[in-house]
């Protein structure tokens, strides 16, 4: 009998990709502001101004940024375009301002639901206006059913614009054959735990078994001298790679999703390691707030709060 917990989990992710519910909330003139609410415990607002001033922020506490304009799933090429567009806007944007840090997307928001080439085309697009003001741009891994497309685009690309880095997924039993690979191009490597539900034979659970594997893939990039970026909330894991002395090395950061153990990350930049913090903007909110519950569930009983009470903590002042 699974125990209720990951019933709760999995059911999370379900809902997270079910377009019908998705809609019914945005549609909804009662949901749909109680939601936004809620969402902003982990999202910084709806457009990108907002995403900005709260990056702002946070640069002045001596943390490093990325940036994300959230969506995944764009499956018709105008919309697509558009999506890239934004992405070219928010780099303008950061250019102006010299905030030379990171924005990170999801290939499929900017073309790989249509195909290869458009993610490809938007991609070097985007990662060539990057490079003109210095921003590092970050590919975020999704499904395993898109794996060996991310990882070609990623490869094309980061060859000609080494300020492009690539996300991996430490349950996915493949990924320790992957690093091997990558560790041979430029780009930055993020190591995630993995968010995705996928089929048992392919991924492992959480597990004591998945945190020594991320270790093993923390370690061979950091032997390696390869540019990483530790991004995991897991306060043991991140003791045990402090304990191995990764953390001060000048080529890792530990990166945190915003609205997500704040105090964790301000105590490790007290410590003066590297510190990034994951910010997000968009009206896509629904299925990365759907994410965040799913690896969390007890966030339910905080976004009930945030939902009553409109008077949110401001996440900025708990870095
Ligand atoms: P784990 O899930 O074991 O959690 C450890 C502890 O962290 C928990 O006990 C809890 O205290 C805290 N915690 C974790 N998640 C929380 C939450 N949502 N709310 C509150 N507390 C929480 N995934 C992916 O598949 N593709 C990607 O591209 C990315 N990109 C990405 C970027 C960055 C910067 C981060 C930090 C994470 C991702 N992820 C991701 C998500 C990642 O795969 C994973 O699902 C989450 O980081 C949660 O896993 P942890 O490593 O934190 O460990």
């Amino acid at each position: 009998m699974m125990n209720p917990e990951v019933q709760v989990t999995q059911a999370l992710k379900s809902i997270a990709r079910n377009d019908h519910i998705k809609s019914y909330i945005q549609q909804s003139n009662e949901l749909y502001p109680l939601l936004v609410k809620a969402a902003k415990r982990f999202v910084t607002g709806e457009n990108k101004q907002e995403g900005i001033e709260v990056a702002k922020e946070l640069i002045k506490k001596d943390y490093f940024i990325s940036l994300e304009y959230i969506g995944e799933n764009t499956t018709n090429v105008e919309e697509c375009r558009k999506d890239k567009d934004e992405f070219l806007n928010l780099i303008e944007e950061m250019g102006s301002l010299s905030m030379n840090q990171t924005v990170s997307l999801d290939l499929s928001h900017i073309g790989l639901s249509v195909d290869s080439e458009t993610a490809h085309i938007h991609l070097l697009e985007v990662a060539k206006r990057a490079n003109l003001y210095g921003i590092t741009l970050m590919i975020s891994m999704e499904e395993s059913s898109k794996t060996n497309n991310i990882l070609d685009i990623y490869k094309k690309t980061t060859e000609q614009c080494p300020n492009v880095g690539i996300t991996i997924q430490a349950h996915l039993y493949r990924s320790i054959n992957d690093i091997k690979e990558l560790i041979h191009y430029p780009g930055k490597i993020r190591v995630v735990k993995g968010a995705y539900q996928e089929s048992a034979n392919i991924v492992m659970p959480r597990s004591k078994e998945l945190n020594n594997r991320y270790l093993e893939l923390v370690e061979q990039l950091i032997e390696a001298n390869h540019p990483v970026s530790i991004a995991t909330h897991d306060e043991s894991l991140i003791q045990e790679m402090e304990h191995r002395q990764y953390l001060n090395h000048p080529h890792v950061e530990i990166e945190m999703l915003y609205g997500i153990c704040p105090g964790l990350l301000s105590n490790l930049k007290s410590k003066e390691y590297n510190c990034k913090v994951y910010l997000t903007y968009g009206i896509e909110w629904y299925l990365y707030l759907c994410h965040r519950i799913a690896e969390y569930p007890e966030n339910l009983y905080g976004l009930v709060m945030d939902m009553i009470n409109p008077s949110i903590v401001e996440r900025n002042s708990l870095y």
